[in-house]
Protein backbone atom coordinates (compact mmCIF):
# COMPACT_ATOMS: atom_id res chain seq x y z
CA UNK A 1 0.00 0.00 0.00
CA UNK A 2 1.15 3.34 -0.79
CA UNK A 3 1.72 5.76 2.10
CA UNK A 4 -0.88 7.89 2.73
CA UNK A 5 -0.22 11.55 3.75
CA UNK A 6 -2.05 13.09 7.19
CA UNK A 7 -4.57 15.19 4.19
CA UNK A 8 -5.54 11.54 3.05
CA UNK A 9 -6.02 10.47 6.69
CA UNK A 10 -7.51 13.98 7.53
CA UNK A 11 -10.24 13.04 4.46
CA UNK A 12 -10.71 9.19 5.69
CA UNK A 13 -11.60 10.39 9.41
CA UNK A 14 -14.17 12.96 7.79
CA UNK A 15 -15.99 10.07 6.21
CA UNK A 16 -16.20 8.26 9.76
CA UNK A 17 -16.47 10.84 12.20
CA UNK A 18 -19.77 12.55 11.08
CA UNK A 19 -21.35 13.72 14.71
CA UNK A 20 -20.54 14.80 17.91
CA UNK A 21 -19.56 18.62 18.49
CA UNK A 22 -18.03 20.82 16.16
CA UNK A 23 -14.44 21.34 18.60
CA UNK A 24 -14.51 17.97 18.85
CA UNK A 25 -14.68 16.54 15.45
CA UNK A 26 -12.39 19.59 14.51
CA UNK A 27 -9.44 17.79 16.60
CA UNK A 28 -10.52 14.90 15.27
CA UNK A 29 -9.85 15.72 11.36
CA UNK A 30 -6.59 17.77 12.37
CA UNK A 31 -5.06 15.00 14.36
CA UNK A 32 -3.32 13.43 11.64
CA UNK A 33 -1.55 16.66 10.91
CA UNK A 34 0.22 16.89 14.33
CA UNK A 35 0.47 12.84 14.92
CA UNK A 36 2.06 10.92 12.40
CA UNK A 37 -0.66 8.19 11.84
CA UNK A 38 0.77 7.59 8.22
CA UNK A 39 3.94 5.96 9.70
CA UNK A 40 1.86 3.94 12.43
CA UNK A 41 -0.71 2.78 9.67
CA UNK A 42 2.13 1.22 7.57
CA UNK A 43 3.86 -0.35 10.58
CA UNK A 44 1.04 -2.66 10.53
CA UNK A 45 1.07 -6.02 8.52
CA UNK A 46 -2.04 -6.33 6.29
CA UNK A 47 -4.89 -8.76 7.99
CA UNK A 48 -3.46 -8.27 11.55
CA UNK A 49 -5.96 -8.45 14.69
CA UNK A 50 -5.00 -5.22 16.54
CA UNK A 51 -4.85 -4.50 20.19
CA UNK A 52 -5.26 -0.22 20.75
CA UNK A 53 -4.40 0.45 24.41
CA UNK A 54 -6.32 3.63 25.55
CA UNK A 55 -8.16 4.06 22.30
CA UNK A 56 -9.63 7.53 22.62
CA UNK A 57 -11.99 8.27 20.10
CA UNK A 58 -10.73 4.53 18.38
CA UNK A 59 -9.36 6.85 15.23
CA UNK A 60 -6.62 4.31 15.12
CA UNK A 61 -8.64 1.07 14.73
CA UNK A 62 -11.48 2.89 12.30
CA UNK A 63 -8.89 4.09 10.06
CA UNK A 64 -6.92 0.52 9.80
CA UNK A 65 -10.35 -0.77 9.33
CA UNK A 66 -11.37 1.60 6.92
CA UNK A 67 -8.38 1.26 4.80
CA UNK A 68 -9.24 -2.83 5.57
CA UNK A 69 -5.96 -3.70 6.63
CA UNK A 70 -6.92 -5.57 9.57
CA UNK A 71 -8.96 -8.84 10.75
CA UNK A 72 -10.03 -7.33 14.04
CA UNK A 73 -9.35 -4.68 16.33
CA UNK A 74 -10.23 -4.29 20.19
CA UNK A 75 -9.69 -0.84 21.39
CA UNK A 76 -9.88 0.04 25.32
CA UNK A 77 -9.89 3.29 27.18
CA UNK A 78 -11.01 4.37 30.48
CA UNK A 79 -13.06 7.47 28.87
CA UNK A 80 -17.00 6.58 28.30
CA UNK A 81 -17.44 9.14 26.05
CA UNK A 82 -14.52 8.04 23.84
CA UNK A 83 -15.73 4.70 23.86
CA UNK A 84 -19.00 6.17 22.59
CA UNK A 85 -17.57 8.34 19.85
CA UNK A 86 -15.19 5.17 18.73
CA UNK A 87 -18.03 2.95 18.26
CA UNK A 88 -20.63 5.49 16.87
CA UNK A 89 -17.73 6.20 14.19
CA UNK A 90 -17.54 2.38 13.58
CA UNK A 91 -21.17 2.48 12.60
CA UNK A 92 -19.77 4.50 9.57
CA UNK A 93 -17.47 2.05 8.12
CA UNK A 94 -18.61 -0.54 5.72
CA UNK A 95 -17.77 -4.58 7.14
CA UNK A 96 -16.74 -3.22 10.54
CA UNK A 97 -17.90 -6.13 12.55
CA UNK A 98 -14.72 -7.25 13.33
CA UNK A 99 -14.21 -4.21 15.87
CA UNK A 100 -14.69 -3.82 19.40
CA UNK A 101 -14.36 -1.07 21.61
CA UNK A 102 -14.89 -1.42 25.43
CA UNK A 103 -14.64 0.87 28.68
CA UNK A 104 -12.05 -0.45 31.17
CA UNK A 105 -11.14 0.42 34.18
CA UNK A 106 -7.92 2.21 34.54
CA UNK A 107 -6.15 0.09 36.97
CA UNK A 108 -7.41 -3.69 36.33
CA UNK A 109 -5.94 -5.95 34.61
CA UNK A 110 -6.03 -5.22 31.18
CA UNK A 111 -7.95 -7.22 28.38
CA UNK A 112 -6.78 -11.20 28.32
CA UNK A 113 -5.77 -12.78 25.29
CA UNK A 114 -2.44 -12.17 22.72
CA UNK A 115 -2.69 -9.69 19.35
CA UNK A 116 -0.28 -9.88 16.72
CA UNK A 117 0.00 -6.34 17.16
CA UNK A 118 -0.57 -4.14 20.26
CA UNK A 119 -0.49 -0.24 19.47
CA UNK A 120 0.13 2.34 22.55
CA UNK A 121 -0.18 6.24 20.81
CA UNK A 122 -0.11 9.21 23.26
CA UNK A 123 -1.06 7.40 26.29
CA UNK A 124 2.14 6.70 28.65
CA UNK A 125 2.30 10.25 29.37
CA UNK A 126 -1.39 10.32 30.73
CA UNK A 127 -0.58 7.26 33.18
CA UNK A 128 0.56 8.10 36.29
CA UNK A 129 3.61 7.62 37.47
CA UNK A 130 4.11 4.72 39.94
CA UNK A 131 1.51 2.59 36.63
CA UNK A 132 3.64 3.61 33.93
CA UNK A 133 6.21 0.43 33.90
CA UNK A 134 3.07 -1.67 34.92
CA UNK A 135 1.51 -0.38 31.48
CA UNK A 136 4.51 -1.29 29.04
CA UNK A 137 4.71 -4.85 31.18
CA UNK A 138 1.10 -5.37 30.63
CA UNK A 139 1.30 -4.15 26.66
CA UNK A 140 4.61 -6.72 26.48
CA UNK A 141 1.96 -9.54 27.72
CA UNK A 142 -0.39 -8.99 24.94
CA UNK A 143 1.66 -9.54 22.36
CA UNK A 144 1.60 -12.70 20.65
CA UNK A 145 5.01 -14.29 19.87
CA UNK A 146 6.46 -13.04 16.63
CA UNK A 147 4.03 -10.22 17.19
CA UNK A 148 4.52 -6.22 17.17
CA UNK A 149 4.05 -3.61 19.86
CA UNK A 150 3.93 -0.26 18.40
CA UNK A 151 4.79 2.56 20.85
CA UNK A 152 4.46 6.15 20.22
CA UNK A 153 4.39 8.79 23.16
CA UNK A 154 5.78 12.53 23.68
CA UNK A 155 9.61 12.89 23.90
CA UNK A 156 11.07 14.03 26.90
CA UNK A 157 14.14 16.22 24.78
CA UNK A 158 13.69 18.93 24.04
CA UNK A 159 12.21 20.22 27.29
CA UNK A 160 10.61 23.18 24.82
CA UNK A 161 8.49 20.67 22.83
CA UNK A 162 7.76 18.58 25.90
CA UNK A 163 6.58 21.62 27.58
CA UNK A 164 3.75 22.98 24.43
CA UNK A 165 2.75 19.44 24.72
CA UNK A 166 1.70 19.54 28.09
CA UNK A 167 0.26 22.87 28.04
CA UNK A 168 -1.82 21.67 25.21
CA UNK A 169 -3.10 18.94 27.15
CA UNK A 170 -3.66 21.13 30.03
CA UNK A 171 -5.68 23.41 28.09
CA UNK A 172 -7.59 20.45 26.68
CA UNK A 173 -8.11 18.24 29.31
CA UNK A 174 -6.95 20.28 32.68
CA UNK A 175 -4.39 17.28 33.46
CA UNK A 176 -0.95 17.37 34.28
CA UNK A 177 1.01 14.89 32.03
CA UNK A 178 4.32 13.93 32.37
CA UNK A 179 6.58 11.67 30.12
CA UNK A 180 9.20 8.82 30.42
CA UNK A 181 12.25 8.95 28.26
CA UNK A 182 12.45 6.66 25.77
CA UNK A 183 15.17 4.64 26.85
CA UNK A 184 13.34 4.02 29.78
CA UNK A 185 10.62 2.31 27.97
CA UNK A 186 13.18 0.44 25.96
CA UNK A 187 14.27 -1.00 28.95
CA UNK A 188 10.98 -1.81 30.69
CA UNK A 189 9.63 -3.26 27.22
CA UNK A 190 12.97 -5.24 26.42
CA UNK A 191 12.73 -6.89 30.11
CA UNK A 192 9.47 -8.13 28.94
CA UNK A 193 10.51 -10.22 26.30
CA UNK A 194 10.13 -7.40 23.41
CA UNK A 195 13.27 -6.34 21.01
CA UNK A 196 13.61 -3.22 19.92
CA UNK A 197 13.45 -3.41 15.82
CA UNK A 198 13.11 0.49 14.65
CA UNK A 199 12.89 4.13 16.57
CA UNK A 200 12.12 7.45 14.61
CA UNK A 201 11.58 10.78 15.83
CA UNK A 202 9.19 12.93 14.07
CA UNK A 203 8.70 16.85 14.60
CA UNK A 204 5.42 18.36 13.42
CA UNK A 205 4.90 22.05 14.59
CA UNK A 206 6.25 21.92 18.06
CA UNK A 207 5.32 18.23 19.14
CA UNK A 208 7.98 16.36 19.36
CA UNK A 209 7.13 12.52 18.74
CA UNK A 210 9.23 9.33 19.74
CA UNK A 211 7.93 6.16 17.80
CA UNK A 212 9.52 2.54 18.92
CA UNK A 213 8.24 -1.25 16.99
CA UNK A 214 8.87 -3.55 19.16
CA UNK A 215 9.20 -7.53 18.21
CA UNK A 216 8.19 -10.19 20.54
CA UNK A 217 10.78 -13.03 20.89
CA UNK A 218 8.96 -15.98 19.59
CA UNK A 219 9.31 -18.61 22.54
CA UNK A 220 12.43 -21.35 22.12
C1 LIG B 1 -4.05 11.61 23.86
S1 LIG B 1 -5.31 10.41 23.99
C2 LIG B 1 -4.80 9.31 22.70
C3 LIG B 1 -5.94 8.55 22.15
C4 LIG B 1 -5.59 7.63 20.98
N1 LIG B 1 -4.60 6.64 21.35
C5 LIG B 1 -5.15 8.40 19.78
O1 LIG B 1 -3.95 8.39 19.49
O2 LIG B 1 -5.98 9.02 19.13
C6 LIG B 1 -4.89 9.48 25.45
C7 LIG B 1 -5.92 8.46 25.82
O3 LIG B 1 -5.40 7.60 26.84
C8 LIG B 1 -6.48 7.23 27.68
N2 LIG B 1 -5.95 6.66 28.94
C9 LIG B 1 -5.29 7.31 29.92
N3 LIG B 1 -4.94 6.44 30.90
C10 LIG B 1 -5.40 5.21 30.52
C11 LIG B 1 -5.34 3.91 31.09
N4 LIG B 1 -4.75 3.69 32.25
N5 LIG B 1 -5.91 2.88 30.44
C12 LIG B 1 -6.50 3.10 29.25
N6 LIG B 1 -6.59 4.32 28.64
C13 LIG B 1 -6.04 5.35 29.26
C14 LIG B 1 -7.25 8.52 27.83
O4 LIG B 1 -8.57 8.31 28.29
C15 LIG B 1 -7.19 9.07 26.41
O5 LIG B 1 -8.29 8.67 25.64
Amino acid sequence: MQELTPKDISLQLRQIYKTGSWARRMMTYNRPYICPFELLISAVPQGSEVLDIGCGDGLFLNILCQLQKISTGLGFDTNSVSIATAQNAKTHIKNSQGLEFIEWPTDQQWPKGEFEVVSMIDVLHHISLPNKKHAIEEAARCVKPGGLFLFKDIGVQPRWRAFFNSLHDFILTGEVVTYTAITKVVRWAEANGMQEIERTTINRFWYGHEMVLFSKKSQP
